[in-house]
């Protein structure tokens, strides 16, 4: 053992994974607190720190891309592929609260809504959903706002994957390699042939293209899970952070991320 070992505290299973501190960060804002505040507060934690870890992984999925490294790109892609699966799966247990258990602390949250995640925005950012106004939300200086300011200039896992295709020989227009990277990604039909041709003719990108279909397909399964979960426990009443609610939230359900994947599969 070095010195420098013997100096230093053993490694504990507390210590390293500063277990104090995380049960510390539960604070009921209702009084008594009521019972099922608690559940509200850790699964929305939870949620967040699988968005930390989604994000870690999507960047690496990006900077494999990059690399031309598809095999670990797509062994990425399946672990995000496993963690959102949890995400979604993670609902049942909030349904366990039923709408007046839900309303016994509801008032206590003020403005407080998921709406304001900015590392849900960042994953939408990454899939090229990004909103001026999404970042304009929080304050300069913040982590949120520095973080979100990083990725509106940063690539979408979208363009990662065109620049990819390019390489690969694929001929991706060049309106599309350098495309304004801020703006929604649009269906277009180069790109459709294209993918429709490496379809028909390239095993090893299609499997790759259907990574994507799965992702996309497994985000708009938590959009439609978690609509339904509001329907359930407020109705058509307004959310918390000021949207219609359920009505909002409805409207984002079907918005796919890669249109293009979806609009070549009528016609293969
Ligand atoms: C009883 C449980 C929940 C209710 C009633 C609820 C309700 C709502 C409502 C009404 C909105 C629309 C924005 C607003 O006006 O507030 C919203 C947005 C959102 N919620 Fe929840 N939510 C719940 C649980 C969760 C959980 C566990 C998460 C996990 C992080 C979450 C994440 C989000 C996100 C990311 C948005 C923004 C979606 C978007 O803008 O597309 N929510 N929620």
């Amino acid at each position: 053992m070095s010195d420098e070992r013997a100096d230093s505290p053993a490694v504990t299973y507390g210590g390293y994974l500063q277990v104090d501190e995380l049960l510390n960060l539960q604070k009921p804002r209702s009084e008594g607190p009521e019972h099922d505040e608690m559940l509200f507060i850790i699964i929305h934690q939870v949620y967040e720190l699988w968005f930390k870890q989604l994000l870690h992984e999507f960047d690496r999925a990006v900077a494999l891309l990059q690399q031309n490294d598809v095999v670990r790109a797509q062994h990425t892609l399946k672990r995000i592929l496993t963690i959102l699966k949890v995400l979604v799966a993670q609902l049942d247990i909030l349904e366990t609260m039923t709408p007046l258990e839900f309303l016994s602390f509801r008032s206590r949250l003020e403005a407080a809504s998921g709406f304001q995640s900015d590392q849900f925005r960042q994953l939408e950012f990454l899939l090229g959903q990004k909103s001026r106004h999404a970042i304009e939300r929080f304050g300069e200086g913040t982590r949120a706002r520095t973080a979100l300011e990083r990725r509106w200039h940063e690539l979408t896992l979208w363009d990662a994957f065109l620049h990819y295709l390019s390489r690969e020989g694929y001929p991706v227009p060049e309106a599309h390699l350098h495309r304004d990277r801020t703006t929604p990604i649009q269906a277009s039909a180069e790109i459709q042939q294209i993918l429709t041709d490496v379809y028909r003719k390239d095993s090893r990108n299609s499997e790759l293209c259907e990574r994507f279909v799965d992702l996309d397909e497994g985000i708009q399964e938590w959009r439609y899970r978690h609509v339904k979960m509001v329907e359930r426990t407020i109705g058509m009443k307004r959310g918390t952070g000021g949207s219609t609610g359920a009505q909002y939230l409805q409207a984002t359900v079907g918005r796919p991320a890669f249109p293009d994947l979806w609009e070549i599969r009528g016609t293969l």
